[in-house]
């Protein structure tokens, strides 16, 4: 089915194709190891690399910043009362917290503990009862059709092995259940943002963009086959910051790519940098008061597996 009609709501039919409890992702494993042999991309390598970015400066800065996100997908997802809710890279907890506000029993997890250490800190000073688990979106330590509802915020996009990720989403989420994401769509200002950052440290070779997990097409070709229903509404967040150079500094501080990516380059390359993200803020800025807003663009995503 075309599931090319990104801003109403999707609906698709597909035969169910769920893999057998005790069974999760051999297949996959297997062509895996025979894919790496023909010098597929080191996920290994990619993924310490990742950790270590994800793991400098300090993402909770930004992440409270997105909470509307997360409160407007738990809402999209209708869960009731009660329902298992795993987190797949949190954060510091922008969907975690949704859904605990919303009584669910919410597992929390990221490969980043000290984004866990945050995440623990904000659900306990509102009472809130959340598990909290360090956890590879890759590699989920929990049993088959374990959750009522798997969702991720801006998270489970950036792995570097997507087919993989996507399989541990289906996998440990229950038939009936729901994958509910939020995903920067690849025309996105996050979407342009980390383009004009691989223009002065590029990506890894052989590894998708992560903006594909906002293209509905994408989502179609890697879900469909396990989904009753797939909605897709395209959404945007505001950026607002003071100026344009209030938000460069903020996000050479603390957000961990863009804080990588500045200390990989000698001071020319940081000049340029500086000078690429202010042209891609000043493409989206919508301010006239010297102030930046920046709309970004992003897919709420809700599949209910068959
Ligand atoms: C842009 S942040 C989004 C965090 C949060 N969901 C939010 O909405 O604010 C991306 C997060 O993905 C996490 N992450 C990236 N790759 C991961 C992986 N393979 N396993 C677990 N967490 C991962 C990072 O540590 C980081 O916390």
């Amino acid at each position: 089915m075309n599931m090319l009609n990104f801003n109403s709501p999707l609906r698709l039919l597909a035969g169910a194709s769920r893999r057998t409890p005790q069974q999760p992702q051999s297949k996959e494993t297997k062509m895996e190891s025979s894919a790496q042999i023909n010098s597929t991309p080191d996920y290994r390598a990619i993924k310490a690399k990742q950790n270590a970015a994800w793991s400098s400066g300090d993402y909770a800065k930004i992440g409270m910043t997105l909470q509307i996100t997360g409160e407007e997908l738990a809402e999209a997802a209708n869960p009731i009362p009660g329902s298992a809710v795993l987190d797949v890279a949190a954060g510091n907890g922008n969907a975690t917290l949704a859904f605990a506000r919303r009584w669910c029993e919410v597992t929390s997890t990221d490969y980043v503990e000290a984004l866990l250490d945050s995440g623990r800190m904000r659900a306990e000073a509102e009472g809130l009862n959340v598990a909290f688990q360090s956890a590879d979106a890759e590699n989920l330590p929990f049993e088959n059709d374990a959750f009522d509802i798997v969702t991720s915020t801006f998270g489970v996009m950036f792995t570097p092995n997507q087919s993989r990720a996507a399989s541990e989403l289906k996998r440990v989420c229950r038939s009936g259940g729901k994958i509910a994401m939020a995903n920067w769509t690849p025309d996105s200002f996050i979407g342009a943002l980390f383009k004009t950052l691989g223009k002065s440290v590029p990506p890894p070779a052989g590894v998708q963009s992560p903006a594909q997990w906002g293209d509905a097409n994408w989502i179609d070709a890697t879900f469909a086959a396990d989904a009753e229903d797939i909605s897709i509404n395209r959404k945007q967040f505001n950026f607002r910051y003071y100026s344009a150079d209030h938000f460069i500094e903020f996000f050479r501080a603390w957000y961990g790519p863009v804080h990588k990516a500045f200390l990989a380059l000698d001071s020319e390359g940081q000049q340029q940098l500086e000078e690429d993200i202010q042209n891609t803020i000043d493409r989206y800025n919508v301010a006239t008061d010297g102030t930046m807003i920046v709309p970004s663009d992003y897919a709420e995503i809700i599949i209910t597996q068959s």
